[in-house]
């Protein structure tokens, strides 16, 4: 028995990267799952592979009709919502503040922030009515300290980290959970920067990225998978309202091999005594 067994669940942004790892896992582990995504091929090409577990639909999630009828289609083919991976992202507008447009912005915001609060908007009274559900959202390291990505994406994900701690409590009445995954520099087309999948400049991040992580490899699609599989099951339950650092200890500080040799030597204490 899979550790995901009849669970009914929406992954945004699931055609590819993190979102792809998570729907394979899910369907691994029993679940069924409706890709959300803007990439048709890819969408439709892992559906198929999947066979009746998974379905694809084209969404955009700066369209909250188009979220909405993502979450009506999971429930009219499988009767129920048990999860949704509101996951769906970009690296939004780049470069100086005085250079971001209005446009950017709003770009920015529409599918980072608001494509999270239409998924919880219409995922709720669905959870509500059923007494149940697991809400995760994909916020990210970049949310929590500065210096890791651009500006707007910065604003963004710590604002999704926000309302994963609002909607929380909110919706831990009705036995409703909801928290965030904050992945570390993660190999994946957004972060090499290229749509699709270039395996030379997946290889490329993976050497270059490796000696800047505490643990010596960058982040893998799996990894984060594996969190978002544990926030969507049962093992879980009580746990909520929380943005779950994924990143191969890179917030807990610097590598200890990078740090000064005095720290990491093994010296004798030295004892400093008042004069008498
Ligand atoms: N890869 C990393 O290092 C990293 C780090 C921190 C956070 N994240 C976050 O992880 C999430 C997944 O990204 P990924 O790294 O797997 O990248 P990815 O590019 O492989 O996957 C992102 C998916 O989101 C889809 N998408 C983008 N805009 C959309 C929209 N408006 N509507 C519907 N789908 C849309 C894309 O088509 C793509 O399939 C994003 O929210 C990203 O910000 C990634």
């Amino acid at each position: 028995m899979g550790r995901l067994e009849n669970n009914v669940a929406v992954v945004t942004g699931g055609a590819s990267g993190i979102g792809e790892a998570t729907t394979r896992r899910f369907v691994a582990e029993g679940g069924k799952v409706l890709i959300a995504d803007m990439q048709v091929d890819l969408g439709n090409q892992l559906a198929n592979e999947l066979g009746d577990s998974a379905a694809f639909l084209e969404t955009n999630v700066a369209d909250e009709t188009n979220v909405q009828d993502a979450v009506a289609d999971a429930v009219d083919r499988w009767g129920r919502l048990d999860t949704i991976f509101n996951n769906a992202g970009f690296g939004g507008a780049l470069g100086p503040i005085s250079d971001i447009s209005v446009e950017e912005y709003d770009m920015t915001m529409d599918v980072l922030l608001k494509g999270v609060f239409f998924g919880i908007k219409h995922a709720a009274p669905i959870m509500i009515k059923q007494g149940s559900g697991s809400i995760i959202n994909t916020a990210s390291i970049c949310g929590i300290e500065s210096g890791f990505g651009p500006h707007l994406y910065s604003v963004a994900k710590a604002a999704v980290i926000a309302l994963t701690q609002t909607t929380a409590l909110e919706l831990a009445e009705h036995d409703i959970r909801v928290n965030a995954v904050c992945p570390g520099f993660t190999v994946t087309a957004l972060a090499v920067g290229k749509p699709g999948a270039d395996e030379d400049r997946k290889d490329d991040m993976r050497e270059r990225a490796a000696g800047s992580q505490p643990l010596q490899r960058v982040g893998e699609a799996d990894d984060l998978a594996n969190m978002v599989l544990f926030l969507a099951s049962d093992e879980s339950a009580w746990i909520t309202g929380q943005a779950h650092v994924v990143d191969g200890g890179l917030m807990a500080g610097k590598p200890w091999r990078k740090q000064p040799k005095s720290f990491r030597e093994p010296n004798p204490i030295k004892i400093y005594r008042l004069p008498d």
